[in-house]
């Protein structure tokens, strides 16, 4: 062995081989004063302190004391679009002022702001801020998160984006999941001729997206004034036949059905749902698609959150998610997003930890690597910095954190920073 965890108040937050629902996501399998042992990255046997000791002792590994803290999976963060270059501040404060999202956004703002900084960056200063945003997860407790492009808005600059991904995880600290989302806006240049727009994205960006395996996923900005249903149906639909994983920004600010397309196109998440329909919530069921809530941008928006108790008790699967983004929701904190999830969506603390590690994972289709501690999974884990994942919504909005580690090697420890 490499490495054995001892002493832990380990929650492993068990896989069941499909996205966690209802009451499944309220067991999030303790194992008192457990332990595990970890060889190349991976997870080689979980059990009880004495026994991992008593098996892996005399091998000379590497022994992690937890001192009876709380030790679970690392937090799996499903949505961020945390490739930008730039903040908007400004933006944030016209907000504050009374100025709507969607009113920034079709002056020419919001997105479109942003796409003006990425247009001006090489692969590598992109790449180069990626990096930097990383230590900001691993020190949250993200040791893997989807990252969409969608500041590029053209074809060069949005595989741009995608490349900066690939460069980041071919350097091999970090695992971002991507996602090409060149349906995030209506690129100026386009702006009364949308339909030329999104026949560029399904005839040249898709294919190359999918040949040269720039992103795992597809997602659109599935809302009124950006991407109508019939839209998104179209583009995702191109993106499934070029054999990517669809994902959808789905009733967000408006409903104008995006949700219901679950039922039509085998959709893996839909994300945001802030405004979803009861009509909306039989296609994903019926779908079987994740919603994946992102309380961060209801918070910062000043919007009211996704019905998350409604969506749970209807029996489908959550994910939640930071939506890390210089706009709606800039944190890269699953803590917050915990939090939140907890005292702002009336989630159980059980069901926000299922949310943020086993069925994020699931979101992202990387269950069956990530997400939990057991036998077979990658050992990315936290270990927090007190004794039960309580502290992260109870002790909130400090970091609970007292170290992160990634296939098994330590990415951040709180005892040798200032905190
Ligand atoms: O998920 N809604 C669209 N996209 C992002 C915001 C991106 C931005 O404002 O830069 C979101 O909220
Ligand atoms: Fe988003």
């Amino acid at each position: 062995m490499d490495l054995i965890v001892v002493n832990a108040n380990l929650y492993t937050v068990s896989d069941i081989k499909r996205p966690k629902t209802k009451d499944e996501m309220i067991d999030l399998h303790f194992i008192e004063n457990g332990g595990f042992a970890v060889k190349n990255g991976v997870i080689k046997d979980v059990g009880k302190t004495d026994e991992i000791m008593k098996k892996y002792f005399n091998e000379a590994c590497e022994i992690i004391d937890a001192k009876n803290r709380a030790v679970l999976p690392g937090f799996v963060d499903p949505h961020t679009h945390a490739v930008f270059l730039g903040t908007r501040q400004n933006e944030f404060k016209m907000r504050l002022e009374g100025k709507t999202y969607m009113e920034i956004l079709n002056a020419g703002g919001g997105i479109l702001s942003t796409v003006k900084k990425i247009r001006q960056a090489s692969v590598d200063e992109l790449a180069l801020s990626l990096l930097e945003r990383i230590e900001l997860f691993f020190e949250w407790g993200t040791t893997t998160f989807e990252a969409k492009s969608g500041y590029g808005l053209d074809f060069e600059n949005e595989i741009k984006m995608l490349k900066a991904i690939k460069q980041v995880n071919d350097a091999g600290k970090a695992q971002i999941i991507p996602t090409f989302i060149g349906a995030h806006a209506v690129p100026v240049e386009f702006k009364n001729s949308k339909e030329k727009y999104i026949d560029i994205i399904i005839n040249e960006m898709i294919p190359y997206v999918a040949e040269n395996s720039l992103a795992e996923f597809i997602d659109v900005f599935c809302e009124e004034g950006v991407y109508t249903q019939k839209e998104t149906q179209r583009i995702l639909q191109a993106g499934i036949e070029n054999g990517l994983k669809a994902k959808m920004h789905a009733d967000e600010i408006k409903a104008i059905g995006c949700s219901e397309l679950a039922d039509v196109l085998d959709i893996t998440s839909c994300d945001h749902l802030l405004k979803i329909t009861d009509k909306g919530l039989e296609a994903m069921k019926n779908g079987n698609s994740i919603a994946t809530l992102l309380p961060g941008t209801a918070f910062s928006l000043k919007e009211s959150f996704a019905p998350a108790r409604k969506i749970i008790d209807f029996g489908i699967p959550t994910a939640v998610a930071t939506d890390c983004n210089p706009g709606s929701s800039y944190t890269e904190s699953m803590p917050m997003i915990i939090t939140l999830a907890v005292l702002m969506m009336d989630m159980m603390p059980e069901e926000a930890v299922t949310s943020a590690t086993i069925n994020a994972a699931y979101a992202i289709d990387k269950a069956q690597t990530l997400g939990s501690l057991d036998v077979g999974k990658q050992a990315d884990f936290v270990i927090l910095k007190d004794e039960s994942y309580l502290f992260i919504p109870y002790h909130y909005g400090v970091n609970p954190i007292w170290q992160t580690y990634k296939k098994g090697k330590k990415v951040f420890d709180a005892s040798s920073t200032d905190n």
